[in-house]
């Protein structure tokens, strides 16, 4: 019988020139440029530019293309009325794998089905598809947040007067906000402070890309059969909502609740690896050091501290303290802190739900998936791996009544 590479570790399936990863030294990179210096320098709508085309873009570029961005902070009214439908209690990201699938139907002509992979892979069609997508997601995860059951967890508001049919009222997109100040301020209610808007935004830079990861590949083998870009963007959402890929951030809060203070938090490792249990925000298949990701949020937490005159927050003192207990065990086996260990504080104290912290990250991450379903279908191949039988040789079929 011959091998196979469980969980494709190690098997190239793709070549790419979007990002890199140094996995034993800790740097990521996205189209030659250190996420680090990115997240220091940039802001989300030039990093996506970035991913997308592959040269950091002249102002003339960006401008354009931000301005595309702002024109496309729209919906159609049907989406929300669809979305009004759905359980309001459901799972953010199942409500964004759900809506993101109906968008193609809202907006037909914006996938007319092509028979080559050339209608798909027209610069202006994909640049085009890549800006309305991009701008629309985050209104989606803001809108949901708003007209979602309020009582459910950890739901922050009451019932605003003039609410929406359940939840509160619907914040109209602004136009003189940049990509992070306009989500934080349609999501929370509040035009957030400079300081945090920019957070916001390197946290968005951090989650823009990360090679072919689980939900990046379900993207480009979604591409690579001419799905159209929605239902590339929601198969990948829908890969991302495992605990194992971005659904981690979520629990790394409720592992935190779980913690309850920094003295507890050795001896409730302890236990949980006695137990074989995993730690969540922690590991990754590629960093066998701490993710270069994790470190650039660690120093965010860290900034945000001192913009605060130094007030801590207990969530931070609890996953520093639980980083120094792993150090003692799963340091051995290359296992460190992963971008999914601080992200969830940060957000936290942006005024994000534990729950919807998968959709800021898919938020995110959708420039990263256009930029490979780009990638994709300009050299495209159907994907279709083999695989190594191990049931049946061949045989009779025996009539039920003889079974
Ligand atoms: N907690 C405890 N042990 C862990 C661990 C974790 N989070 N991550 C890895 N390990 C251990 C494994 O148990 C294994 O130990 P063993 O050799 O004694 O059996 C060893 O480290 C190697 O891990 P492995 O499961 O082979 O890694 P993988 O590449 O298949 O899986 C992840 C990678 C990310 C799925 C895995 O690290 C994980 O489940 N992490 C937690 C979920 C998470 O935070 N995901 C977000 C990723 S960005």
């Amino acid at each position: 019988m011959s091998a196979h590479a469980r969980g494709l570790a190690g098997v190239p399936a793709t070549q790419s020139s979007i990002s890199s990863i140094d996995g034993e030294q800790g740097v990521l990179a996205y189209r030659g440029y250190s996420i680090d210096v990115l997240a220091a320098h940039s802001h989300y709508e030039e990093t996506a530019l970035l991913l997308l085309e592959g040269e950091l873009p002249s102002s003339q570029a960006l401008s354009a293309f931000d301005a595309g961005l702002r024109a496309q902070r729209v919906l159609k009214p049907e989406v929300i009325d669809l979305m009004r439908g759905l359980p309001l209690h459901g799972h953010p990201m199942h409500m964004l794998q759900c809506i993101v699938a109906s968008l193609g139907m809202f907006y037909p002509d914006e996938i007319s089905q092509p028979t080559s992979a050339r209608a798909y892979a027209d610069p202006d069609y994909v640049r085009t598809m890549s800006i309305k997508i991009i701008a629309r997601m985050p209104l989606l995860v803001a809108y949901w947040e708003r007209l979602r059951q309020p009582g459910m967890t950890q739901w922050r508001g009451g019932q605003a007067a003039g609410s929406d049919r359940r939840g509160e009222k619907l914040i109209e997109p602004r136009a003189d906000l940049g990509f992070a100040a306009n989500f934080l301020y349609m999501f929370t209610g509040q035009e957030p402070e400079p300081f945090m808007a920019r957070l916001m935004d390197a946290c968005l830079i951090l989650h823009a890309e990360h090679t072919i990861n689980a939900s990046t590949f379900a993207a480009m083998v979604t591409g690579s059969t001419l799905a159209n870009p929605y239902s590339v963007i929601s198969a990948a959402i829908g890969a991302l909502s495992g605990p194992l890929h971005g659904g981690a951030n979520q629990r790394v809060l409720e592992m935190l609740d779980d913690i309850g203070s920094p003295a507890k938090a050795k001896g409730w490792l302890d236990k949980k690896l006695a137990a074989k249990e995993i730690i969540w925000g922690m590991g990754h298949r590629e960093y066998k050091v701490k993710d270069p990701r994790a470190v650039v949020l660690h120093e965010l937490i860290e900034k945000l501290i001192q913009h605060r005159g130094g007030k801590t927050t207990r969530y931070y003192d609890i996953a520093r303290t639980l980083e120094e207990a792993a150090k003692e065990n799963l340091a051995a086996k290359g296992v460190y802190p992963n971008v999914d260990f601080y992200s969830g504080i940060l957000y936290h104290e942006l005024g994000i739900p534990a729950d919807q912290f998968t959709a800021l990250f898919a938020v995110a991450r959708t420039a990263g998936w256009l930029a490979h379903w780009n990638e994709q279908i300009a050299d495209n191949r159907i994907f279709r791996p083999t695989q190594v039988y191990t049931g049946e040789p061949l045989r009779e079929y025996v009539p039920l009544k003889d079974r």
